[in-house]
């Protein structure tokens, strides 16, 4: 067994630090003017305006089963949805507001629909909720709000309650945690209880105690025991979510220290909602290496997508998460079960460890190929067997010195050293299987 234990969560964590790797999908009104999901806030577009993709959004091309299908093989084992997005368009067929997807022409409980697809490929499900809400009259306006250069905003903010505001959001919860089975995880996002300087006074940010947190994840318990809560209220629950940045240790609790049960979450290119002119998509090397290193620090990665507004992923979506899917047909034993190596194996230049959770099996991912030997420091009459992961096929190497071709080479007794084919296998990223010995 690796030794890592991580601080105590409330939900079931087990099976989440197990399966690593899932798929966000970011999904709402927003993929229509396909220029980034705030759009609304950043372009202070009014309601009226704003109504126009109300009325036109029509995702004719949706076929859940078929991102299902391409979540499950690129080796995803579960997916989070957005529910509703901080627009505050919902995308299922709620008894709380009209401003609901079965009120548009796509005319269908789309939340439904993904739930039914992915739970049938075996996925787990989760469900992004935003606690942010441009639409509700009720939620009172601030410095990120799309209303907030309104000359009568200030008045308008006398007539909003907060608290109609928190019981709406128990409403919707307690619907989306009744009515749909099983959920697995609940992605609360997400809190800004500081207001940038520049603020107008009025404004107030919001946290906690404003969305009554308290009582909304009581409940969330209350209806699926077990579920997994991400920390975004303001409130410490199960998981730690870095976004738009890739941790370079493991996430560890600040004030006591303690690993945490941490989940990257990533885009394909910079924006989460359909982005049509977005340029900055990764490209295959840095979505797998991305993939490997939250790994190789105890991590989870949520990849994200945002489809079109017909219903589809894009072409290069597809294409991203195909890099996956080639890639985890063969390799996906360094990312299930496992998780950052222990210390004493530090990984030679340019590559990463990640360690089955059993510590029977060591993974080593070559980011740069190097050429014929490669030493491992510290496994010397540790490996009992060495093979290239994708082909099963055998890596010869020797325990101590190598031979007369490392005469002069700065060499430990306690280093292994792999015999390597000098051409790079043709995987993207290649990964040598270390199968250690028994402790005695
Ligand atoms: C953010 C953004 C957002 C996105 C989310 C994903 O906080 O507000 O648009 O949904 O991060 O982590």
């Amino acid at each position: 067994m690796t030794s890592y234990i991580t601080r105590k969560t409330p939900g079931d964590t087990a099976w989440f630090t197990r399966d690593r790797f899932g798929m966000f999908i970011h999904w709402g009104l927003y993929a229509m003017p396909a220029r980034h999901e705030w759009v609304k806030t950043r372009e202070r577009i009014s309601e009226e305006k704003y109504d126009k993709y109300f009325e036109h959004f029509d995702p004719d091309l949706f076929d859940a089963r078929e991102w299902a299908r391409q979540a499950k093989a690129a080796g995803m084992k579960y997916a989070v949805l957005t529910t509703k997005h901080h627009e505050g368009f919902c995308m299922w067929d709620t008894q709380y507001t009209d401003y609901k997807c079965t009120n548009t022409p796509a005319g269908r409980d789309l939340v439904r629909e993904y739930v039914d697809a992915f739970r049938a490929e075996g996925l787990r499900i989760g469900f992004y909720y935003s606690l942010i809400d441009w639409h509700h009259p009720e939620f009172p306006i601030d410095h990120l709000h799309p209303r907030r250069d309104d000359e009568n905003a200030e008045a308008l903010n006398k007539t909003r309650d907060m608290h109609k505001y928190a019981e709406y959001m128990r409403n919707q919860v307690t619907e989306l945690l009744t009515n749909y089975g099983k959920i697995d995880i609940l992605w609360f996002d997400f809190s800004y209880s500081e207001v940038p300087a520049d603020a107008k006074p009025w404004m107030k940010g919001k946290g906690k105690n404003d969305w009554e947190a308290e009582k909304l994840i009581a409940l969330a318990r209350r209806l699926q025991p077990g579920i997994i809560i991400d920390n975004r209220t303001e409130i410490e629950q199960d998981i730690w979510t870095p976004e738009q940045f890739q941790p370079t240790e493991w996430v560890k609790h600040p004030e006591t220290g303690e690993l945490v049960v941490w989940e990257a979450c990533q885009t394909f290119s910079g924006s989460w909602g359909y982005y049509r002119d977005e340029q900055t998509w990764k490209n295959p090397e840095m979505l797998l290496r991305m993939l490997v290193n939250t790994v190789s620090l105890g991590g989870n990665l949520l990849m994200n997508v945002g489809p079109t507004s017909r219903g589809y992923f894009d072409a290069r979506a597809q294409a991203a998460l195909k890099v996956y899917a080639d890639w985890m047909k063969f390799n996906s034993r360094s990312i299930y079960g496992c998780t950052m190596a222990e210390p004493e194996f530090v990984a030679p230049v340019d590559c990463r460890y990640t360690q089955s959770a059993d510590g029977s099996r060591l993974y080593l991912h070559l980011f740069a190929y190097p050429f014929a030997h490669l030493q491992l420091k510290g496994l010397t009459d540790k490996v009992e067997y060495a093979q290239f992961l994708h082909d099963g096929s055998e890596i010869l190497f020797t325990d101590g010195k190598m031979d007369h071709f490392g005469e002069g080479l700065p060499q430990s007794p306690d280093d292994l050293t792999l015999y390597l084919p000098p051409v790079k296998p043709s995987t993207l990223l290649p990964v040598v299987e270390l199968f250690l010995k028994a402790e005695p």
